[in-house]
C-alpha cells in the first residue's frame, strides 16, 4: 500500500499530451471498425499510430501482455488479445489503449458498434458511456472517491445492468497503475477524499446480465460467466477544485 501521488500542473500538462495521443488513437480505431477487419490489424494500426507520435504503447509487454491494444468482443469484458479474428456485423467491440509520453501514462477505452447492432447492445453501450460520465461528474477536490463509485453503480443498476466487481479503475501517472483503486461500485462515503492533482483512470465495465466474470485459458481475456455482452469506457481524469479535467479528450 503506497500513497496517492498528487501531480503538479506541469505533470498534468504532460499527461494531457499522453492522453490526447490516446484519444486520437481511439478516434482512428473508431474510423476503422467495420465487418471484416481483424483485431490484429486494428492492433497494428494502434501500435504504429502511437509510435508515430513519439509515444510508447503502454500495454505492450506490460506484465507479459503481448499487444498494444486490448480488443474485447461481445461477452469479452476486457484484456482481449488481438489476433486473426475478424469483426462481424452486430458485434460490439471494446478497445482499450494506453500510451507513455515523456514519462507519463494516458489510458482510455471505448466500445464501438460493428455495423448495425441490436437495440439492447446499443443501450448497453449508451448506459456504460453515461456511467463513465456520471462518475467523472463526481471528480472534484474534497469529494470522496466513493461518490464516483456509487454514481457509476447507481446508474448501471437503475438501467437494469450489472457492474463488474473483479476489475477496477486506478490512479495513473508515471506508472499505469497507482493508488487508489477506483471501484465501479460502493457507497458515497467509501475511500479517500480526492485531493487536487490526483489523476484517476475511471473505467466502468458494465454487463448486460450478471456481474460475474472469469479469465479464459489465454490468461488475459476476461469474459462474462453468462456469455452476455459487456461494454467498457474509460477516461484519464485529473482532480481540480473546479471539477474534473478529462485528459483523454480530443
Ligand atoms: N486499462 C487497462 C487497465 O487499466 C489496461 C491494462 S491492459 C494490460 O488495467 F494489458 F496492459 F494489462
Ligand atoms: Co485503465
Amino acid at each position: 500500500m503506497t500513497e496517492i501521488i498528487q501531480k503538479s500542473r506541469d505533470d498534468i500538462e504532460i499527461m494531457r499530451q499522453a492522453g490526447r495521443i490516446v484519444a486520437h488513437t481511439l478516434a482512428m480505431v473508431e474510423a476503422n471498425v467495420r465487418p471484416g477487419i481483424t483485431t490484429g490489424e486494428l492492433n497494428d494500426m494502434v501500435d504504429t499510430f502511437i509510435r508515430e507520435r513519439n509515444a510508447i504503447p503502454a500495454f505492450k509487454d506490460y506484465q507479459g501482455y503481448p499487444a498494444s491494444a486490448c480488443i474485447s468482443i461481445d461477452e469479452e469484458v476486457v484484456h482481449g488479445i488481438p489476433g486473426k479474428r475478424a469483426l462481424q456485423e452486430g458485434q460490439i467491440v471494446s478497445v482499450d489503449v494506453g500510451a507513455i509520453y515523456d514519462g507519463f501514462y494516458g489510458d482510455a477505452a471505448a466500445t464501438f458498434a460493428v455495423g448495425k447492432v441490436s437495440a439492447e447492445k446499443a443501450r448497453l453501450m449508451d448506459v456504460t458511456r453515461s456511467c463513465l460520465q456520471a462518475g467523472i461528474d463526481k471528480v472534484r477536490t474534497g469529494n470522496k472517491l466513493g461518490q464516483i463509485s456509487a454514481a457509476v453503480q447507481g446508474l448501471a443498476e437503475r438501467e437494469g445492468f450489472s457492474v463488474v466487481r473483479q476489475l477496477v479503475g486506478h490512479g495513473i501517472g508515471r506508472k499505469m497503475h497507482e493508488e487508489p483503486q477506483v471501484p465501479n461500485y460502493g457507497f458515497p462515503d467509501d475511500g479517500p477524499v480526492l485531493e487536487t492533482g490526483v489523476v484517476l483512470a475511471i473505467e466502468p465495465m458494465i454487463n448486460m446480465g450478471a456481474y460475474e466474470v472469469k479469465t479464459m485459458p489465454d490468461g488475459w481475456t476476461f469474459v462474462t460467466v453468462d456469455g452476455l455482452p459487456s461494454a467498457h469506457f474509460e477516461h484519464t481524469v485529473a482532480v481540480t477544485d473546479d471539477g474534473p479535467d478529462i485528459l483523454t479528450l480530443l
